[in-house]
């Protein structure tokens, strides 16, 4: 039956013709604006110039902190006031991740290039959800790139997304509506009798459970397997674990292998992992969150083969490719089955041959967000201007720098080295002489060296003790800096232990 007429029944005031209802938000006086602007630009240029002479990090003073309990601002303030809080306020507290001493966690330092194209992006406020602009075809042309790297055919597709928690969310959905059908975007896991289960290395970052969880399929139905003493995964534990599962009814769908785990930069045999996943029909996905670039370094790539038989591989611009936060991707190798897990046609986002709603299929139609920014533009500017081969180059050297300070452990008797070295990553701890006392003083060395402002490596625990651990992917790491961890675990240990 055909839908009357829509009438509005409210009455309607009378607006004139000439009426604004608001002034824009531009600047009133824009060359005072941009004298400002430039002022702001200049600075930042200089902040990271000069980043050495600052300390990696250091507390914040309790009345900084407290004046970011303020109320919501009513009425604005000068762009050069706000300018100059932040440049006394946030700039001297942050993170510490461009400091080439920051050696915590898996934090990329940025660069320069990354830094001003983020601002042409922020100029251009393209929404990348879809429609036919060149902001989308920057981000095709980056996927394209990316595809060639990891040796993935044309047909591939990939997506820019916040970071490796969720290219790994993303793979995880692909993998589960390949296994499943499509039925179970609409009727859901609950409706489902077969039980899907996964499987991993017990060194996976704890995203992937957490993407098991999200998926609806449980993180229990991930299954974590031993590794070997380099903290690669066991696999004929795996085979087993397969193994048993289908004899109890269960239905295996994946396999997570891993490219750099987090905690020790360990590399899986991915060669091994894609051989099983091809014999037991499974979807192979890597993580290579920090390690998949290595493939750009000539001296590391062989240790990553394998990867290029990967069906996903979800991996981090903003780590070891230094750009900008953030810059998460995920790649797949089924473009369709990519598309089919997430394209969702509606009305308001109904394509067309020409105009704006061309170019169907959208980046929208291959992962969860519709409205995106342009995080494309920033590795477009750091892999043109700054090339694969640097980026390679600087990749190897963050592990030799890691192999120098591995050396220096060594032989150095008061330290001890906790777990092979195969990229990036060196675990290590100051030795106490009762070994009770091993946690406490290795946990307040990591404090003392934070606070010290020279260098910031953050801890794990390697077999339930806790290592001090220094993750080298910052581009500005020389010897110098880890000359000065080495230094400063040992008068620090020295001092903690009397
Ligand atoms: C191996 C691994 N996987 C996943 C992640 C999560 O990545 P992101 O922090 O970009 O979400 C990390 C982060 O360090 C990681 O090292």
């Amino acid at each position: 039956m055909a839908q009357p007429p829509y009438i509005d029944p409210s009455p309607k005031e009378a607006i004139a013709p000439d009426a604004k209802a608001h002034e824009s938000l531009d600047p009133a006086d824009w060359s005072a604006f941009r004298v400002q602007a430039h002022r702001m630009l200049d600075d930042m240029l200089g902040y990271v110039e000069k980043i050495r002479e600052r300390p990696v990090w250091q507390p914040i003073p309790a009345d900084v902190r407290a004046r970011f309990r303020s109320v919501a601002p009513r009425e604005g303030e000068e762009l050069a006031e706000v300018h100059a809080e932040f440049m006394q306020n946030v700039l001297p507290y942050t993170q510490g991740n461009v400091h080439p001493g920051f050696m915590g966690w898996v934090n990329g330092g940025g660069t320069p290039v990354g830094m001003i194209a983020e601002m042409l992006a922020a100029g251009l406020n393209a929404n990348c959800g879809g429609r036919d602009h060149i902001p989308v075809e920057v981000e095709r042309q980056v996927a394209r790139w990316v595809a060639e790297i990891f040796g993935f055919p044309k047909t591939a597709t990939g997506l820019f997304v916040t970071g490796t928690s969720m290219a790994n969310l993303i793979a995880v959905l692909v993998a589960r509506d390949a296994a499943l059908g499509l039925d179970v975007r609409a009727v859901g896991v609950a409706a489902e009798t077969r039980r899907l289960t996964a499987y991993t290395s017990t060194a996976v970052h704890g995203c992937v459970p957490k993407a098991m969880d999200i998926a609806g399929l449980g993180s229990d139905a991930l299954r974590q397997i031993p590794t070997d003493s380099r903290f690669h995964m066991d696999l004929s534990a795996l085979a087993e674990a397969i193994r048993q599962d289908r004899e109890a009814g269960l239905t295996p769908f994946l396999v997570v292998g891993s490219a750099g785990t987090v905690n020790t930069g360990a590399v899986d045999d991915l060669a091994a992992l894609a051989d099983l996943c091809q014999r037991e029909k499974l979807w192979f996905h890597v993580d290579g969150a920090f390690g998949a670039l290595a493939r750009l370094a000539p001296d590391l790539a062989p240790l990553l083969d394998g990867i290029e038989r990967a069906d996903s591989v979800a991996f981090d611009f903003h780590k070891w490719g230094q750009a900008p936060y953030d810059a998460g991707f995920i790649l797949v190798r089924d473009g369709a089955a990519h598309k089919n897990a997430f394209a969702l046609p509606a009305a308001y986002l109904q394509r067309a041959e020409r105009g704006l709603a061309a170019n169907s299929p959208w980046p929208c139609d291959f992962g969860p967000d519709l409205s995106r920014g342009f995080r494309a533009l920033k590795v477009w500017f750091t892999l043109k201007v700054l090339g694969t081969e640097a980026l390679g180059a600087s990749i190897s050297g963050s592990c030799v720098l890691a192999r120098a300070l591995e050396a220096r452990i060594i032989a150095t008797p008061e330290l001890e080295l906790m777990a092979p070295v195969e990229l990036n990553i060196v675990c290590f701890r100051y030795r106490t002489k009762d070994a009770a006392d091993s946690n406490r003083v290795n946990e307040a060395i990591v404090v003392a060296l934070q606070e010290s402002g020279v260098v910031a490596p953050s801890t794990t625990r390697i077999a339930g003790r806790t290592a001090i651990r220094a993750a080298i992917v910052n581009h500005r790491t020389s010897r110098a800096e880890i000359d000065a961890l080495v230094d400063g675990v040992l008068a620090h240990g020295r001092a903690i232990c009397g």
